[in-house]
């Protein structure tokens, strides 16, 4: 929209700038969140992740039949070319498994074999969690992971990662944090999945954007900044320490704050009381539930901001065994679902994503020659 006096000026960051429709999530500043109109709390307490996977993506939940071919789907799907692994592995020790994820579904839209959009989407999909699990591995000269036949999306996603036996309750509870991680309305990732669906690129180039903008530790990579503050604070007594350092630095704290929820993040506040039950069913780990929570306190004590789902995704990760670097790529495994909603949400009623924006520079400056520049 353009009125005689310019264009219309939006608040940085576009906050609270509505920038389309959509049927798929909506996040609120009350703490709610829904799913295609389902309340998470009901989707966390009784779906599992390919009900909730195919819900986000195909906007209805799944009869047995519906549920049972997607699954398929993506077990079909799950292979990764040689060729892929090899690029991986060619990357070296030094590089991010977030550059190495990214690099790799590129590497996908040239040598994979789907021709329509659908089997695109769920190739990508489907491979995604092989590509996670494999993101540091393979550049590191271990040898690849694959994926299980007989599990669920979940459990072998985590035996990808850990190669551990996990009990029940375990893989229930990371089962929980993919569900939360899947989808979550306008998030920067997804906003640029739809900037560049909306120049009608294939879904390989919008999810290959959207892991570029996930890296950001103000978005996915601040899972992995949360667990790194967590283990270098140590002890629950040093919290205030930990905070005066922190605020006097000018620094922010990684895994609090949200630009929808300023009073509680209702993932979170289930993730909290899962690492709880966790420790207790163990009997070990209360020290980071402990640490967890006194930092929580001392924050929320100080500048009344809450804890994101990043800050309780992360000890949650830490106890199931799981590599900090491999955190951002647990939550690209799971979002890329939500980012494939968005591609197509935006391509069926697609107009180019193209702002305007107020030139501040100078004008009507003349050409210099380099040689009569001033350095
Ligand atoms: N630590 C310290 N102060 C904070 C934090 C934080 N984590 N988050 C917000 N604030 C303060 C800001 O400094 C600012 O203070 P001011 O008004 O005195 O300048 C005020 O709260 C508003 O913060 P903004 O950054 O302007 O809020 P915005 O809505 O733009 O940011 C964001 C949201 C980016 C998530 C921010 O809270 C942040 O940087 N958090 C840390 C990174 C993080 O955890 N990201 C994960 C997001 S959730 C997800 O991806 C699943």
């Amino acid at each position: 929209m353009s009125g005689v006096d310019g264009p219309l000026r939006v608040p940085k960051g576009l906050a609270g700038v509505s920038v389309t429709d959509t049927k798929i999530s909506k996040s609120a500043a009350d703490g709610t969140l829904i799913y295609r109109g389902y309340p998470i709390a009901d989707l966390a307490a009784k779906a599992s992740f390919e009900e909730t996977a195919f819900l986000v993506v195909k906007g209805h939940l799944p009869a047995k039949g519906e549920l049972r071919e997607f699954e398929e789907g993506l077990r079909a799907r799950s292979l990764v070319d040689r060729r892929v692994f090899e690029i991986m592995k060619g990357l070296g020790e030094r590089a991010h498994p977030i550059d190495v994820i990214r690099t790799a579904v590129s590497a996908l839209g040239s040598v994979d074999r789907e021709t329509d959009m659908a089997g695109k989407e769920a190739s990508i999909e489907a491979k995604m969690s092989v590509l996670a699990a494999n993101s540091r591995r393979l550049p590191l000269g271990e040898g690849p992971r694959v994926s299980k036949s007989g599990l669920g999306f979940a459990s072998d996603l985590l035996q990808m990662l850990t190669k551990q036996e996990a009990s029940d309750f375990d893989r229930w509870v990371f089962e929980r944090v993919l569900i939360f991680y899947m989808e979550h309305d306008m998030n920067a990732s997804s906003f640029t999945v739809r900037v560049v669906a909306s120049t009608l690129a294939d879904p390989y180039a919008a999810a290959s954007a959207g892991l570029a903008s996930l890296k950001g530790p103000l978005h996915g990579g601040a899972n992995e900044a949360a667990m790194e503050m967590l283990l270098e604070v140590k002890d629950p007594a040093k919290a205030k320490e930990f905070l005066d350092g922190t605020f006097r630095e000018g620094r922010k704290l990684m895994g609090f704050g949200h630009r929808v929820y300023k009073a509680f993040d209702p993932r979170a506040r289930l993730c909290k009381e899962y690492l709880k039950q966790m420790v207790e069913k163990r009997g070990e780990g209360a020290w980071l539930y402990d640490l967890c929570d006194a930092v929580e306190r001392e924050m929320w004590e100080r500048k009344k901001i809450p804890p994101n789902l990043d800050y309780y995704a992360a000890p949650i990760f830490y106890l199931l065994g799981i590599e900090v670097p491999l955190y951002t790529p647990i939550f690209a495994a799971s979002r890329v679902f939500g980012w494939m909603a968005h591609y197509n949400e935006q391509v069926e009623e697609n107009k180019l994503i193209r702002p305007d924006s107020v030139y501040v520079g100078p004008t009507g400056l003349k050409y210099v020659p380099p040689e009569d520049r001033r350095s």
